[in-house]
């Protein structure tokens, strides 16, 4: 499979409705270990991010991802927004000049959204940050050869859960000290929804 524009929209538009059903759930995780905003600053981004998409005239994946970094940058808020928006400003320009984007462009463009990011939140895996998605996501797609649906959410699943283990680092968390061991990230979380959705497209695309 290679994913096109419109596989790219669906992407999002699908991300959008998780941000959505779990609005409540996200900002419940973040009342544990944070503010209580997570599900609100995520749910308002994508509602942005799925009103803006399908109005537009995209001529390449690349022009997609970036939009939707802007939009994630200028509506997120909080500290997801210019994390999210440095993801896929990131991924956007790894992707720039192949369209349909293939497996490995891919895999490079989510590699380069994960160094990004973790520069931008100056934080390294096993600090209970939605580096703890990326990375093993990651890896996982560095290992395949073509999109696999089942084992990424799988992956992804697995890294969000085990971030309950994990004591912050990083982040309004990390004000929580040992006490924010038990609890799932919420921006863990949230990332491990952009993976379903991504699943789901997989899952249509063959
Ligand atoms: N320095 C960082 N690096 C990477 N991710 C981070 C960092 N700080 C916070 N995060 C992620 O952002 C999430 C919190 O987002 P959000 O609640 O929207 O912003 P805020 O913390 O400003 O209230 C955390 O659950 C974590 O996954
Ligand atoms: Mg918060």
């Amino acid at each position: 499979m290679k994913l096109t524009v419109n596989n790219s929209i669906q992407w999002f538009l699908k991300a959008n409705e998780k941000m959505q059903e779990n609005k409540e759930y996200l900002t419940l995780l973040d009342k544990k270990i944070g503010d209580s905003d997570h599900g609100i600053n995520m749910a308002r981004g994508f509602q942005e991010v799925a009103n803006k998409l399908p109005t537009q005239d995209y001529a390449s994946v690349s022009d997609v991802l970036k939009d939707v970094a802007m939009t994630l940058m200028s509506k997120v808020g909080g500290a997801a927004g210019p994390l999210y928006g440095t993801i896929f400003l990131k991924m956007s320009t790894a992707v720039k000049g192949t369209d349909p984007v293939d497996y490995q462009t891919f895999t490079n463009g989510l590699e380069e959204g994960l160094v990004g990011v973790k520069q931008r939140g100056k934080a390294d895996v096993g600090e209970k940050t939605l580096v703890d998605v990326w990375a093993p996501v990651v890896d996982f797609f560095k290992q395949g050869v073509d999109f696999q649906a089942d084992q990424l959410v799988e992956t992804a699943e697995n890294a969000m859960d085990n971030t309950k283990d994990i004591q912050a680092s990083k982040g309004r968390a990390a004000y929580f000290k040992e006490k924010s061991i038990g609890h799932i990230d919420p921006g863990s979380t949230s990332s491990f929804y952009i993976f379903e959705a991504l699943a789901e497209v997989i899952r249509e695309g063959e």
